[in-house]
C-alpha cells in the first residue's frame, strides 16, 4: 500500500544519555505500528526531501502515540533533538516488515520458546518494543544489551519484560566486552535470536547462532524507504520475486531478515 506523509504532534522529548533522545509523538500511525518496523521522519529543510528512518521503540497502550529513541548522528537528527512539546512533525510510515511474533513463539524445542534479544548501541531501542510484544504473547525473552559505557539508556525498562543482562565495552556495567561475551559468561540458553546493532555485531551473531534461527534487523543507510530506489539492497540466498535477482530491499522486504537468508 502506498504510504503518505502524516502529521504527528510531539508529546514530549527528553535527553536520556549523551546525544541520545527519547521522543514521543501522537500519531495515527501508532494504531498499526509493531516491533521491528520504523517510520521516516522528515526534516524541515526542503533540500533534504528524504525522511530519516527511525525504529519504533514503543507504542502506547492506547495505540495513540509512538516512541522513538535516536542518536544525534548528523543534520537531520540534530534538528529532531530540538523538537518540543506541541510541535508538528511529519512522518512516513509505518515502514518495514517487523518481527513475526507468532513465528517467534513457535520456534525451537522448548515450551514456551526462549527468545534471546541482542541489541547493540542504537540497535537497542527496537528491542524494547519487541520485548514488550513478546511478553504480551507469553513468550520468554532474555535481553542482553550492549553499550559503550555505563550510560545504559533504556536498560531499566527491559527488566519489566524480560530477564536482562548487560555488556559494556569499558566494563563499567555487567560483562566487559560485547553482547556475545555476556551470553557466554552467563550461560544463557536460547531457541532463537533477534538482534539489531552494528554490522560487525550482526555478522558475529549470525555465526554464533549456528543451526538456531536468528532474525536480524539491518539498519543500514536508506534513501526512499518505500522500495523505489534500490538504495538499500542486501544480497540474498534466494532470488527476489520483485527484481528477479539475488537481492532484497531492506526498506520493504526488511529490515528484519532471517540471518540464514542474507549475505552480510
Ligand atoms: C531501518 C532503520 C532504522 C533505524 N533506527 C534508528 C533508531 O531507532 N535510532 C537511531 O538513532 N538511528 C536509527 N537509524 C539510523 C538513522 O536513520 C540515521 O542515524 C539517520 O538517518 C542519520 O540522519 P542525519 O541527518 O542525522 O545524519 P546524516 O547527516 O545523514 O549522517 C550523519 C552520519 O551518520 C551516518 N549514518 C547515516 N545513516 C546511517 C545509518 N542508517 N546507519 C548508520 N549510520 C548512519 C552517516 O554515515 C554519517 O556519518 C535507523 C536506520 C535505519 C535504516
Ligand atoms: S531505500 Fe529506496 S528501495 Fe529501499
Amino acid at each position: 500500500m502506498m504510504k503518505s506523509k502524516t502529521k504527528g504532534t510531539v508529546l514530549s522529548q527528553s535527553c536520556i544519555a549523551p546525544g541520545i533522545y527519547d521522543l514521543k509523538i501522537k500519531t495515527t500511525l501508532a494504531s498499526d505500528a509493531h516491533a521491528g518496523q520504523f517510520v521516516g521522519v522528515f526534516t524541515k529543510d526542503a533540500s533534504a526531501l528524504l525522511p530519516r528512518p527511525i525504529s519504533i521503540c514503543g507504542v502506547s497502550d492506547d495505540k495513540d502515540s509512538i516512541r522513538l529513541v535516536y542518536r544525534v548522528a548528523g543534520k537531520g537528527t540534530d534538528e529532531f533533538s530540538r523538537l518540543d512539546e506541541g510541535d508538528d512533525v511529519w512522518l512516513l510510515g509505518v515502514l518495514g516488515n517487523g518481527y513475526d511474533i507468532s513465528k517467534l513463539a513457535a520456534v525451537g524445542n522448548t515450551e514456551p520458546a526462549r527468545v534471546l534479544l541482542l541489541g547493540g548501541g542504537i540497535g537497542i531501542p527496537p528491542m524494547l518494543e519487541l520485548a514488550k510484544e513478546l511478553k504480551a504473547a507469553g513468550v520468554n525473552a532474555v535481553s542482553v544489551m550492549g553499550y559503550r559505557d555505563d550510560k545504559a539508556f533504556l536498560l531499566d525498562e527491559f527488566t519489566a519484560y524480560s530477564d536482562t543482562y548487560v555488556a559494556t565495552e569499558d566494563g563499567s556495567l555487567g560483562t566487559k566486552g560485547n553482547v556475545l561475551d555476556a551470553v557466554r559468561e552467563n550461560n544463557i540458553a536460547f531457541d532463537c535470536i533477534c538482534a539489531c546493532g552494528p554490522m560487525p555485531m550482526l555478522r558475529a551473531i549470525k555465526q554464533f547462532a549456528g543451526d538456531k534461527p536468528a532474525f536480524i534487523s539491518l539498519e543500514e543507510r536508506m534513501a526512499c524507504g518505500v522500495g523505489a530506489c534500490l538504495g538499500c539492497v542486501v544480497k540474498t540466498k534466494e532470488v527476489d520475486h520483485h527484481s528477479h535477482v539475488n537481492n532484497a530491499r531492506i526498506c520493504t522486504d526488511g529490515p528484519v531478515f532471517d540471518a540464514s537468508e542474507v549475505e552480510i
